[in-house]
């Protein structure tokens, strides 16, 4: 099976290698496309040479490919897209963009096209990727059972219904943002607090890591993971105190994800 991608940027890169590395396919049997011959050449280099193809001609790839990854800006859809529509007759297509709907993307490709659209997020790039994903009306029950194949092969998928696709936005593809900026506050609070910056961002991380690993291997809901270090007067509650006060942390968090989602929303109305 020849997987195209249409986009040689982060998330294609990303995709490209737990697709090789994951077994699902072998190099030899992806192609890309770019603008620029550039971004094809870092996408290439990923792997050993001869290996995957690029072409600048999305007309070529599309022909040539039984799988089509649209790993475009949304902004960029529109001017990739019509040019192919002849090709994309009952053709299976992945779309990665935020805020396009299917409806959207369909528009621009062949009515017989089959349409799935994915939400992953950057872990991808390291395997640990979550990903969810979405078909329009003529995806088949083998092309669903193909793509959770690939999105899994760089973390973990579930299929969900279109509708929550702009919470899931701001939730788990724009929440790796959240959490980098949550590890940055922890760095800048131990710096305040005099210890030396590099000690400061390795206790952070492993923090941060440790804290998601018992989490997700636990048993235990997270809160109740924070009730066992809470000891009556200890330091732990004394912090978490200051977390918890008038619901501060859950109304700051809720109020991030609703405008996000927001934003979801509104790209998806076509707003720019
Ligand atoms: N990054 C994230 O956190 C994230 C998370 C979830 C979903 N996504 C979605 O994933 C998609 C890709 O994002 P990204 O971060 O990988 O973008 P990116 O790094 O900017 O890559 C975009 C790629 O598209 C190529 N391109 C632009 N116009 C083209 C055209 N007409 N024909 C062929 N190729 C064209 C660009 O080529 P040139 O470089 O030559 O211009 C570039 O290789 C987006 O829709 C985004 O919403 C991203």
């Amino acid at each position: 099976m020849v997987i195209g991608f249409i986009g040689a940027g982060k998330m294609a890169r990303a995709l490209a290698v737990g697709l090789v590395q994951g077994g699902i396919t072998s190099d030899q049997n992806l192609l890309c496309s770019s603008r620029s011959a550039e971004s094809g050449k870092t996408f290439l280099s990923l792997f050993p040479s001869p290996g995957a193809r690029w072409t600048g001609d999305n007309v070529q790839l599309v022909r040539e490919s039984d799988l089509i990854i649209l790993a475009l800006k949304p902004q960029q859809f529109p001017d990739a897209l019509p040019a192919v529509r002849e090709a994309s007759a009952g053709k299976l297509f992945l779309s990665l963009a935020a805020g396009l709907t299917l409806e959207k993307i369909g528009a621009w490709l062949h009515p017989t096209a089959r349409v799935i659209r994915a939400m992953p997020n950057t872990p991808m790039q390291i395997g640990a990727g979550a990903s969810v994903f979405t078909g329009g009306p003529h995806v088949r029950d083998k092309d669903y059972e193909l793509i959770e194949r690939i999105l899994s092969a760089s973390g973990r998928a579930w299929r969900v219904e279109e509708k929550q696709i702009d919470a899931i936005t701001a939730l788990s593809g724009s929440g790796p943002a959240y959490l980098f900026h949550f590890i940055d506050a922890l760095i800048q609070g131990g710096v305040a607090l005099g210890l030396p910056e590099k000690l400061t961002h390795a206790l952070a991380l492993q923090t941060v890591l440790g804290s998601a690993q018992l989490a997700a291997q636990s048993t235990l809901s997270p809160l109740e993971l924070a009730a066992q270090v809470k000891s009556p007067r200890g330091t732990t509650l004394a912090g978490c105190d200051v977390l918890e006060k008038d619901n501060a942390l859950n109304d700051l968090i809720a109020r991030c994800l609703t405008a996000a989602k927001n934003r979801a929303e509104a790209l998806a109305r076509g707003e720019s």
